[in-house]
């Protein structure tokens, strides 16, 4: 009946026992009403497809699975057969007799065909009983051609053929589709990939072909990934900051640049990355709220995942990062030194209160041209602290000024001009309190780490106001010097765990609003200056969608509420049908959806994520 051993190449057909065909085709509703407004419609068909039974089919078909049906284009010039892609979102076994079951018969009628059918189920018997599935179009054609090796997949929505056979895409395939890419871009080497995070990037494994204990790897491609933004949605406990970890983990190991900042509310960072932070290899630090003198301290001010709540080991792992000098806290300096910029702004501020005094602005603009001179002279930018030697320089030159064009006494520019020495002792306290903060470091201090060789800084400070104020300040300072110097490498990552707290909706104020909207207007800019972002958060109402909206890759694993689920699928364009399936995850496990950063083009896959805590567990029993 089939041309057994060229299909084998692309589809499995589980040893013979799977047959199935395309039954109907339903073109998805759109437009009509407030149910579908809210209900992302990415698909321009839901499928049916009718399976032959077999008893062990439905322990072999999964949702995500992929199936290719012929459609209605025609061959290639070089004869390329086309077929449509979709992906299976339910399956679901029939039986004739229980169908077909009223619940007006007679009562112990019902019970007697019940009884009967149950040893059905475990006959191969296609006449009774049936499988179907329902899939939804991915939008790709897949070519296979006659005399080429490998297939292609091509962007497009072809109508597949009513009546047609269903072939299920085998694990090669599903291996080529969402790897080959990327395997090659990052320069993999399968054979030499071991099971430790350090000597493997990718994520996990794809969930499919379970039954049949495959484990097909999942690789993203990690720069794609950072720079355009990524998301990761589910309820508490089902494995977000577990994810980050692993997704940061290898970031870190398996890229040799990109930089991450932590933004960690809940303080559990320190624990979930410990061997990373303890990692020599790997030049990091830790920012807390207060200074921390001991392990013991650092074990009962951090947050541990249940299993390790009272596991002393970890114990040893703090004293290592102590011992490495890699824990600082977060201090807002008492004495500011103003910035070459300052010096220009309060100068034009100046000018503004003097515009109807013609010598006024001739003072200030002799100070101006002053300044600048001095700056361009020592190659000196707007962002950067005044010195000693520029302050005296500068009270001469405005002292001169005002003076010479008779600014009054009285006026604010005489006074500003006439006591600019007093930075003098400015500066001199600011250095000696930088002196004395041991460990502390201020948000320029953050930046410079940043600058240095320093690949992961995390924040672990547990106060909403003091964390959002540096998370605004940071990002802000960072994009202006990005900005500045037409920079974009290295990538640096943003990561906002507990994402509500950062990105709430505009009904927010203070500095909920403020940090809302800087941290909108990071994911909005920084791709163009190398600055990515990362949101995980547990619900999605009440978030600012515009920031949302500038995602380009998900992980979703279960929502339980309807709104936030057709939030997902309105805002990012996956089918509800698909989304459904989330429901049944167990902790790890995600729908992984990419404009960019996967080998296929916003295709949804299920993937079960590495668990982070056996990294850690490998880690604290080798210490
Ligand atoms: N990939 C995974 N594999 C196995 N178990 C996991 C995985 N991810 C998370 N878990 C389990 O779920 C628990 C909660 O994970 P966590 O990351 O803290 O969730 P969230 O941040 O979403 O609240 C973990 O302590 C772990 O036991
Ligand atoms: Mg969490």
């Amino acid at each position: 009946m089939k041309r057994q051993g060229e299909d084998e190449r692309f589809f499995t057909d589980f040893g013979g026992r799977f047959h199935g065909r395309l039954s109907a085709v339903v073109p998805a509703r759109r437009g009509l009403g407030e149910a579908t407004q809210t209900t992302g419609t990415a698909a321009q068909c839901r499928c049916l497809i009718k399976v032959e039974y077999h008893p062990d089919l439905m322990g072999l078909l999964e949702e995500g699975m992929l199936v290719a049906v012929k459609n209605f284009k025609p061959r290639t010039r070089e004869g390329g057969e086309r077929y449509t892609l979709m992906e299976v979102s339910r399956v679901w076994p029939i039986h004739y007799g229980l169908s077909g079951l009223s619940d007006q018969s007679y009562y112990p009628m019902q019970f007697e065909i019940i009884q009967q059918s149950e040893s059905d189920w475990r006959r191969e018997d296609s006449s009774v009983m049936m499988i179907e599935m329902t899939a939804v179009p991915i939008n790709y054609d897949l070519i296979i051609y006659p005399d080429r090796e490998e297939p292609e997949f091509k962007k497009g929505f072809s109508y597949p053929i009513p009546a047609s056979e269903a072939h299920i895409l085998n694990e090669r395939m599903i291996h080529l589709m969402y790897n080959k890419s990327i395997i090659e871009k990052l320069g993999i080497r399968m054979k030499e990939l071991t099971e430790e995070a350090r000597g493997n990037p990718r994520l996990g494994v794809i969930k499919m072909f379970e039954a049949e204990e495959s484990r097909i790897p999942l690789f993203i491609d990690f720069e794609n990934l950072v720079r355009y933004h990524f998301g990761v949605f589910a309820f508490t406990g089902g494995g977000k900051s577990n994810l980050l970890s692993n997704i940061l983990r290898r970031i870190l190991y398996h890229t040799p640049d990109i930089k991450v900042v932590l933004f960690d509310i809940s303080c559990e960072y320190p624990f979930l990355l410990l061997d990373i932070l303890t990692d020599p290899s790997i030049p990091s630090k830790v920012i807390l709220e207060n200074r921390v003198e001991s392990a013991e301290q650092l074990f009962n001010t951090t947050v541990k995942p249940r299993r390790y709540e009272d596991d002393r080991r970890a114990l040893r792992g703090y004293e290592l990062l102590l011992e490495e000098g890699r824990v600082g806290f977060y201090t807002k300096p008492r004495y500011v030194v103003p910035t070459y910029g300052d010096f220009l702004s309060q100068l034009k501020a100046q000018r503004g209160q003097s515009s109807d005094r013609p010598h006024y602005l001739d003072a200030i603009n002799v100070i101006e041209r002053a300044i600048l001179g001095y700056m361009e002279e020592h190659g000196l930018t707007e962002d950067m602290r005044v010195d000693e030697a520029f302050v005296r320089y500068i009270d001469g030159v405005a002292t001169e000024a005002v003076n010479q064009f008779r600014v009054s006494e009285k006026s604010g520019l005489y006074s500003w001009a006439t006591t600019r020495s007093s930075l003098l002792e400015v500066i001199k306290m600011s250095r000696k309190e930088k002196a004395e903060r041991r460990g502390g470091y201020s948000v320029e201090q953050i930046l410079d780490l940043l600058e240095g060789e320093e690949r992961l800084i995390c924040i672990s400070i547990a106060d909403s106001v003091t964390i959002k104020e540096l998370v605004i300040q940071l990002t802000r300072a960072m994009l202006a010097r990005r900005k500045r110097r037409f920079q974009v490498k290295p990538y640096i990552l943003f990561v906002f765990d507990e994402a509500q707290e950062f990105i709430p909706d505009m009904q927010s104020s203070g500095v909920d609003r403020r940090c809302s909207k800087q941290v909108e207007t990071l994911l909005r800019q920084g791709r163009k200056y190398g600055l990515g972002g990362c949101v995980a958060t547990q619900r999605l109402a009440y978030l600012n969608t515009n920031a949302l909206q500038q995602l380009h890759t998900y992980f979703i694993g279960t929502l339980p509420r309807p709104y936030d689920r057709s939030l997902i699928s309105s805002t990012f364009m996956i089918d509800e049908g698909i989304l459904e399936r989330t429901l049944e995850f167990a902790p790890g496990e995600w729908l992984l959806s990419s404009f960019i950063a996967t080998g296929m083009e916003n295709v949804p896959i299920f993937l079960r994520a590495d668990n982070a805590e056996d990294e850690l567990e490998a880690f604290l029993s080798r210490l």
